[in-house]
């Protein structure tokens, strides 16, 4: 037995839950700011070493992270994407400016290139069409001329541009946002328009992509009643978007950096409610589909500060604060894995809550980064109950949220993986853990912190936070972990 009032862990690796979809680690990569044109592609010609446009030093950073599913082109660029721009020899491809861009598009991605990227990344595709302002014939189209293996005039046009074997599509999203930029509509109209369009979305059977509707806006579960009552059988998820801002408003939302302890408490707290949020998009999805056919798709997620866009669209710096806030995150998600088979965070590259930043040929690593790194092991992993006894609580004014967040599943290497938030941003926190029926002899990961709540990496410092080793020791049959104040811990259990 541990010491009264000693935070205890007990992991119970006998009754194992639900797997954890390794596609709750998905990425999000929208054609806005520097996300694509800079910040992954650079083109044939560009001095920055490349493949085939791709920058090398970021295609090489995102293959450490196991990436497992790229959602592209948008976001509200998608509601105003038109295929056809983006097909064909690169140097005869018309420019445009979409509602949401400001600068113009050159179209130099698109399907082929994008396919290219997700073929280096080893990721599945989550391709979004659409609605906004495209029709029920252009995105028929488009589906018919990604997936379709022989004897359609798109399909030769694919084979012509330099493709000859279809792309595999692993979902594709039929519109966003259609509450907002998507097209203001009204939730049953959707379902009308949804159900048209998927019934022209032509594709091989055996290669069909698993179609996702654009749900609601945060705790809105209007849009996710009635799509999941009105699309049954035709549909696989429900998307769900929402962000954290650490102010109470998006006209403040708050600063990237330079914060006060108010803004990292409710940084946190706000990304806490995501487990309410999921809990009641669940409830409504019970209702409707008690088979649990479809799942809640949170494809948007992350940081959203009023720096946002400085350095180009809805650019922001990303510090130890991120890293939590993902780490938390992650631990809701495992929490609903059952429900949540899949989110991508917004978004990759240079924009929100990235996990790279460029600037021109210079790239760092984030804290939000290196926080999907060391959950990597999660990926697939068989998530396992566990009980917090004795939690600190972490209070600043009339707030509290719990000192410790943890979370543990068993990998596909056979390890239990234990990850650790704490909160408290001035104190470390011993926690005893033990898995039933099992002797633990030791833990061994990482550990990320710093010593400030700001703590980032620039452009001219960018090794200032990055994991270090962590190791423990179990003394008398007892392990017991040190988490060090505003710290995310991933660790391997020895059994
Ligand atoms: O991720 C940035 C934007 O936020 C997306 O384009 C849009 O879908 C959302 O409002």
């Amino acid at each position: 037995a541990f010491a009264a009032g000693q935070v205890t862990i007990s992991i119970d690796a006998g009754k194992p839950g639900p797997v954890i979809n390794k596609n709750v680690y998905g990425q999000f990569a929208e054609h806005l700011g520097t996300g694509i044109y800079e910040g992954m592609y650079v083109g044939l010609k560009s001095n920055i070493p490349n493949t085939r446009g791709w920058r090398n030093d970021v295609v090489g950073a995102l293959k450490e992270l196991h990436v497992p599913l790229v959602r592209w082109p948008g976001g509200c660029f998608a509601d105003t994407y038109h295929w056809r721009d983006g097909v064909g020899p690169q140097d005869k491809r018309p420019g445009n400016v979409h509602a949401n861009g400001a600068i113009e598009e050159i179209n130099a991605v698109g399907t082929h290139e994008f396919f290219d990227l997700i073929d280096m990344l080893g990721a599945d595709a989550y391709v979004n069409g659409n609605v906004g302002t495209g029709s029920v014939q252009e995105m028929s189209d488009w589906v018919e001329y990604m997936t379709s293996d022989g004897g359609s005039p798109l399909a030769r046009l694919r084979a012509q541009n330099g493709h000859e074997k279809p792309f595999k599509v692993a979902y594709f999203g039929i519109g966003n946002e259609l509450w907002g930029c998507g097209g203001n509509m009204k939730p049953d109209y959707y379902a009308n328009l949804y159900s048209n369009y998927e019934n022209f979305l032509r594709a091989p059977e055996k290669s069909r992509p698993k179609m996702i509707a654009s749900g609601g806006n945060g705790f809105d579960t209007a849009w996710t009643d009635v799509l999941s009552k009105e699309l049954k059988g035709r549909t696989v998820g429900i998307s769900v978007h929402q962000y954290t801002i650490p102010g109470s408003s998006w006209e403040v939302k708050g600063k990237d950096l330079g914060f006060k302890e108010d803004e990292w408490m409710s940084t946190l707290a706000n990304t806490l409610k995501m487990d309410q949020l999921v809990k009641n998009h669940v409830a409504v999805l019970d209702k409707h589909d008690p088979e649990k056919k479809i799942g809640l798709m949170v494809d948007e997620w992350g940081t959203w500060y009023d720096e946002a866009g400085a350095r180009s669209a809805l650019f922001q710096q990303n510090s130890l604060r991120d890293a939590l806030v993902a780490a938390l995150s992650f631990h809701i998600f495992h929490e609903h894995a059952e429900r949540v088979p899949m989110t991508t965070i917004a978004q990759m590259v240079n924009v929100l809550q990235a996990m790279i930043l460029t600037d021109k040929e210079k790239m760092v690593l984030t804290p939000t980064y290196y926080t999907f790194q060391m959950y990597v092991p999660f990926q697939d992993a068989r998530s396992l109950p566990l009980a917090i006894k004795d939690n600190t609580s972490y209070t600043l004014g009339a707030t509290t949220i719990p000192g410790v967040s943890a979370s543990a599943a068993r990998a596909k290497d056979g390890k239990v993986y234990l990850a650790l938030v704490n909160t408290d941003p001035s104190k470390a926190v011993d926690v005893a853990v033990n898995v039933a029926g099992t002797m633990v002899k030791g833990a061994a990961g990482k550990v990320l912190t710093s010593a400030t709540m700001d703590a980032h990496n620039t452009f001219q410092n960018p090794q200032v936070i990055k994991p270090a080793a962590f190791s423990a020791r179990a003394a008398g049959g007892k392990l017991a972990i040190k988490v060090p104040a505003k710290a995310v811990m991933v660790v391997a259990l020895e059994e």
